[in-house]
């Protein structure tokens, strides 16, 4: 009966994806998409706010994440996918939320000096850069999404867009009579609805229920008997007082499992340390066939500890329990020598990336399938951030034509 509830997320275009991203990111995606109503989309934007000296590659790395997120399954006739910078709402969106940003706010960010020494080979003392956030909090609101589903390293940016979105309701969403203004709409709803938001706004008020607050959302969503300025008033109403135009979303905290990289440490492009979503499965093979293993373990005769082996992260992640028992037993006991316990890992791993190196080339094969992929969903997500943009511009004053 309710719609279903939105969620969005975006990932930056900077190469070929790797199992890292898969088993911290893109399966989580994947997931949620049969749950949500999920709009997936290219941060290019993002990309050049780190690598605007050298765009060569912007636009092939745009289309090759595309095709991976497509191979590793997400599914466009359930999510919505889309690029950025060919929804240029996100750009008007950021100018005008530029303009009640706190600079501190951002400087206060922790990407923000920590990138900036971790990347010291770039000048990133740039406006863009320091707007990153910001950008990041258009591309959320404009989409007036429940759930956010980001890693551990994105909260704080799911964070600051919350104050954002907050700010902004509290400087263009005040009214006089609010309370009563908002209890006229509640009885605009009719009888029914009025007593089912009455009930759910209880329910997330005394008993904190965020599902409420979600289902209530969802009921004002789908009415159309609503003016918009009472579905903004009713939002408030929810939370507290004010119209709410942007709702605050929810960063939906994904468990991330340890992704070890080929020498131990975590998975990552900036070590070179990676396995491809779709890398050619020989050199999948040669690689794990060299990957760290517990340093203790000099000879096969030495009993080795898994814990302290990166080769045991991914059987965690790829074998059955019955294997994981054998690797476990026979590590421990020198019963196994490593290259016999990467054997049915690699076995598995090559398995994935076989069937996504099909699935991708199939994509390759079609780049105008792909397109238009990405064109519908553009055309999707333009058509919800319009709206959005419309309610923003009509709030701040710039309504007029
Ligand atoms: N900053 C995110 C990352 O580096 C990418 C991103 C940009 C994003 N805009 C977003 C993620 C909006 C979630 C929602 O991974
Ligand atoms: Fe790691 Fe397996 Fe070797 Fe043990 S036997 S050290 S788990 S690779």
């Amino acid at each position: 009966m309710t719609t279903p509830r939105r969620v969005l997320s975006g990932m930056r275009p900077t190469g070929a994806l790797h199992l890292g991203n898969y088993h911290g990111a893109l399966r989580n995606w994947i997931e949620l998409q049969y749950e949500y109503d999920c709009y997936f989309f290219v941060a290019d934007y993002h990309a050049l706010t780190t690598g605007y000296e050298d765009t060569s590659d912007l636009e092939a790395n745009s289309w090759r994440i595309v095709i991976d997120w497509l191979a590793a399954g997400v599914n466009p006739s359930v999510a919505t996918l889309f690029i950025q910078s060919k929804v240029p709402e996100h750009a008007e969106l950021h100018l005008l939320l530029s303009m009640i940003t706190p600079l501190g706010w951002l400087e206060r960010v922790p990407s923000y000096k920590d990138q900036q020494e971790q990347l010291k080979e770039k000048d990133l003392a740039t406006y863009g850069f320091l707007g990153y956030p910001l950008l990041q909090s258009a591309d959320i609101l404009l989409y007036r999404p429940m759930y956010i589903p980001v890693g551990e390293d994105q909260v704080a940016h799911v964070e600051i867009t919350r104050e954002i979105a907050r700010r902004f309701n509290f400087i263009y969403g005040r009214e006089a009579d609010f309370e009563a203004k908002a209890e006229r709409a509640v009885k605009n709803l009719g009888a029914k609805k009025a007593a089912l938001y009455r009930d759910l706004r209880r329910a997330y008020q005394e008993r904190g229920e965020e599902h409420s607050l979600g289902e209530a959302r969802a009921l004002l969503e789908g009415n159309s008997r609503l003016t918009l300025a009472d579905k903004e008033r009713l939002l408030g109403y929810l939370e507290g007082t004010g119209r709410t135009i942007l709702p605050e979303p929810e960063a939906l905290l994904t468990a991330t499992p340890k992704v070890s990289g080929l020498d131990g440490r975590k998975m990552s492009k900036s070590y070179g340390n990676t396995i491809g979503l779709r890398e050619d499965p020989d050199a999948v093979a040669a690689k794990l066939r060299t990957m760290q293993t517990d340093p203790a373990r000099m000879r096969r005769t030495d009993p080795g500890d898994p814990e302290k082996c990166p080769v045991w992260d991914l059987h965690k992640l790829y074998s059955t329990e019955e294997t994981r028992r054998w690797v476990d037993e026979g590590c421990r006991s020198a019963g196994i020598g490593c290259i016999e316990c990467k054997k049915p890992l690699i076995d598995r791993v090559v398995e994935d990336v076989t069937a996504m190196r099909q699935r991708g080339r199939e994509f390759e094969e079609n780049p105008d399938l792909v397109r238009g992929i990405i064109a519908e969903g553009c055309e999707k997500a333009r058509a919800v951030a319009g709206q959005t943009l419309d309610d923003v511009k009509q709030a701040m004053g710039l309504g007029y034509r």
